[in-house]
């Protein structure tokens, strides 16, 4: 079991912060699904750039399971505290600190993941931070600035003795950005050098890999993001695959076990529990739909859905290039969704019939 502050995660394996996706709604339908922890895309420290509708949108938090954490990043001590300050006060319970994105536009400005070069400032940057709030401060890294400089193992022990009460780790250097496989050994030797709970992060993408990454780096969760991409329900199956289920031995989408057989309405295969029919899938993506058209309301709305359609087509309708395009050119949130009923129903009747 994860404590963070007076926080007990209902579950060790959490969303990955992910600017452009871990908005609110996905956010709840990821906790819905089972993800122990979903923290906010990440938000500038810089105040002046808070009075933006992209700003505004991730700083709402209506509706959220608690904890509710926000991610900031910045480079300067007093700006990242007073941000801190300021999110609490509109209701952060947690404040997660990024260390850990290779962007340009964060490390354009010693940002992000750059920060993992000058060790001293970083000390600085999380005491003050941790000093200005009342509330758990988390942080997330990578491996290092580069393969040379692999300095994850010195920044754990700076984050522990600063008072930081989590630590994700993706398992890659700065100058690696998301290329090569993630590599797990820095994980473990971080995971042994402290005591704060440590989230394992890089490549997981189906239950069996949690398990390794798990049992290779001693970590006591995992952080999942690019999988979750069109898959919410990843969470649902690793939570059920490390509580002792066994994989589900029906038809997998993507390594994750949906569409299990009806029999009499209820799911039969060797994982009921974590197993969801197309029909439930389905509801997940309309509902899904549903929340980002409240959140953002008509234009943003059907453009933010697109991407997580595409996702949802990927992982349903790997062959239909056609259902794509036709989910893809609907200009309105109406007649995209009408399209994406029509589309996701018919998918889970082939199986209703199959079945
Ligand atoms: C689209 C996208 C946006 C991301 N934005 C953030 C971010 O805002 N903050 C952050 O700490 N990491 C960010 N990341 C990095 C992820 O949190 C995660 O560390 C990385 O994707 C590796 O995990 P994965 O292999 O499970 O995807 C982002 C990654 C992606 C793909």
């Amino acid at each position: 079991m994860i404590t963070i502050g007076p926080y007990v995660l209902p579950s060790p394996v959490v969303l990955a912060p992910m600017a452009g996706v871990t908005d609110r709604p996905f956010r709840i339908l990821c906790r819905k699904l089972g993800a122990g922890l979903a923290a906010s895309e990440m938000l500038t420290s810089d105040t002046r750039l808070w009075n933006t509708a992209k700003s505004r949108f991730r700083m709402s938090h209506e509706g959220e399971p608690e904890p509710r954490v926000v991610q900031l990043a910045g480079a300067d001590p007093q700006t990242v505290a007073e941000a801190a300050r300021l999110n609490v006060d509109q209701g952060a319970q947690i404040i997660d600190l990024n260390m850990g994105c290779p962007a340009k536009k964060v490390c354009g400005k010693l940002c992000g993941s750059a920060l993992l070069q000058d060790e001293s400032l970083v000390a600085r940057i999380l005491e003050t931070v941790v000093g200005a709030v009342n509330v758990p401060v988390t942080l997330k890294i990578r491996t290092g600035w580069d393969r040379e400089h692999r300095n994850g193992v010195s920044i754990a022990r700076i984050a522990e003795s600063s008072g930081i009460q989590a630590l994700a780790v993706h398992g890659r250097t700065r100058a690696d950005f998301y290329e090569g496989a993630a590599e797990y050994e820095t994980i473990r030797a971080i995971k042994s050098a402290i005591r704060i709970p440590v989230f394992a992060n890089g490549d997981i993408n189906a239950p069996q890999k949690a398990r390794e990454v798990l049992d290779f780096t001693g970590a006591d969760g995992v952080m999942i993001g690019r999988a979750s991409h069109g898959a919410p329900w990843i969470f649902r199956s690793v939570n059920a695959f490390l509580s002792g289920g066994h994989l589900h031995n029906g038809p997998l989408i993507n390594g994750h076990p949906v569409n299990g057989h009806l029999v009499n309405g209820h799911l039969v295969n060797g994982n009921s529990h974590a197993a969801l029919s197309r029909s439930e899938v389905r509801d997940i993506i309309l509902a899904h739909l549903d929340s980002l058209y409240a959140f953002y309301g008509e234009g943003t709305g059907v453009r933010v859905a697109r991407k997580h359609l595409g996702w949802y087509c990927e992982q349903c309708f790997p062959d239909s290039a056609q259902v794509r395009r036709n989910l893809m050119e609907a200009a309105s949130t109406a007649a995209q969704f009408a399209l994406a009923g029509k589309h996701f129903d018919e998918w889970a009747g082939e199986a209703a019939q199959a079945a």
